[in-house]
């Protein structure tokens, strides 16, 4: 439906976007994901026609659409802040780009009562924005974005103004509505449980490049790099060596004399460089005095250094020594640990996912 074919964009000496290429799935919901600054707006501004590319094309449905003017691309926009015209009533502002089309004017009457039905929102034709809370106004912009029926949706962190608990719900809103409607979506957010709760396709990105593209689950289960592992999801890294690899099954002896089996597909080969990836939510840990792992293999020992209580979990920052540290989330189905406790901590070979790490240059 969207694609990018060397898409770039510099602002005088600045890359905001490297060139990048990139395909979007009708009827998807894809995230562009990354930290402040990444280039997500700049890419969303380019299809939406605010931003002309410095190099490449931009293609919706086969047709290149660099140069056609904004309003002759048939996208719906919802930004941070909502954007309503304040001196206009509901009705009007959900109406705006229908009366931009000379939709008649009975149509248009029954386009908008119905997609302040689709928001929730039926009936409040005849109030002004002010009179709405802030979740409402966002609706009302949704209202507005989906009425033309475009081909294409762009949200630029729409959720970010809402506090936590109108952000889930207008985020399930989101979600739900744009499943119902099929609309291809592109959707820009820093926030990687927004990313991962919502997206057909996750594209994270760093500094204007491209790390990972990905449905949800690959993006976090097998992160491309260390950027990717880092940005989604609270990781430990681990260095060592590859020791021997039997199919799938990779023996890692770790830097600081640990022992990880790791269930990964890959040529990997002894004496490789590598670092694997453990989530913090993927270790169980013991009493050390409960607990002895039997054969010594994707078990650490150490010390509680601190911890933190979360509510429904607890974060535990662990000293296995050789100045190594890992955090690890614990549920709280088990025990509560204090500071001071002596824990073993055990890993699944299928939790531990490897990076390949460059090898020093040796001296010459
Ligand atoms: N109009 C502009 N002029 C100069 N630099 C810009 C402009 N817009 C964006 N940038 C720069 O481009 C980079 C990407 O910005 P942006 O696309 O807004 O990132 P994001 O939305 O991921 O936070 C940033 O370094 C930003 O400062
Ligand atoms: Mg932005």
């Amino acid at each position: 439906m969207v694609r990018f074919r060397g898409i770039r964009k510099s602002f005088g000496k600045a890359v905001a976007v490297a060139p990048t290429d990139l395909d979007i799935e009708e009827g998807h919901l894809v995230t562009l994901l990354g930290p402040s600054g990444c280039g997500k707006t700049t890419l969303l501004r380019m299809v939406a026609g605010l931003e002309t590319p410095t190099d490449g094309d931009i293609f919706i449905r086969d047709k290149r659409i660099n140069d056609t003017p904004v309003h002759q691309r048939n996208l719906g926009m919802i930004f941070q802040n909502y954007a309503l015209f304040p001196h206009k009533t509901i009705y009007d502002n959900v109406a705006f780009g229908l009366k931009y089309r000379n939709v008649p004017r009975e149509e248009i009457r029954g386009k908008v009562g119905r997609a302040l039905e689709m928001v929730r929102l039926p009936g409040v034709e005849n109030r002004m924005p002010a009179q709405l809370s802030g979740g409402q106004q966002q609706r009302i912009a949704l209202a507005r974005a989906i009425v033309i029926e475009p081909d294409v949706l762009l949200m630029d962190e729409p959720l970010s103004a809402l506090d936590e608990n109108l952000r889930e719900e207008m985020r399930r809103e989101i979600d739900n509505l744009q499943r119902i409607l099929g609309v291809t979506t592109i959707f820009v957010t820093h926030d990687q449980r927004e990313a991962l709760s919502m997206s057909d396709k996750i594209v994270v990105i760093k500094a204007g490049v491209i790390q990972q593209v990905g449905d949800p689950e690959t993006v976090y289960n097998r992160p491309a790099n260390h950027f990717v592992a880092d940005f989604l999801g609270h990781s430990n890294f681990v260095a060592g060596r590859v020791e021997e690899r039997r199919g799938d099954l990779v023996m890692v002896r770790l830097d600081s004399g640990f022992l990880l089996r790791a269930e990964h597909p890959g040529q990997w080969r002894a004496g490789q460089k590598v670092e694997v990836v453990i989530r913090a939510q993927r270790f169980e840990a013991f009493l050390k005095a409960d607990y002895q792992a039997e054969d010594g293999v994707n078990y650490f020992e150490g010390t509680i250094k601190d911890r933190s209580y979360m509510g429904g979990e607890v974060n535990y920052f662990i000293d296995i020594g050789h100045k190594e540290e890992l955090h690890v989330i614990s549920m709280m189905r088990s025990r509560f640990f204090q500071v001071g406790d002596v824990v073993s901590v055990q890993v699944a070979r299928r939790h531990c996912h490897l990076l390949a790490l460059p090898e020093e240059k040796e001296p010459a």
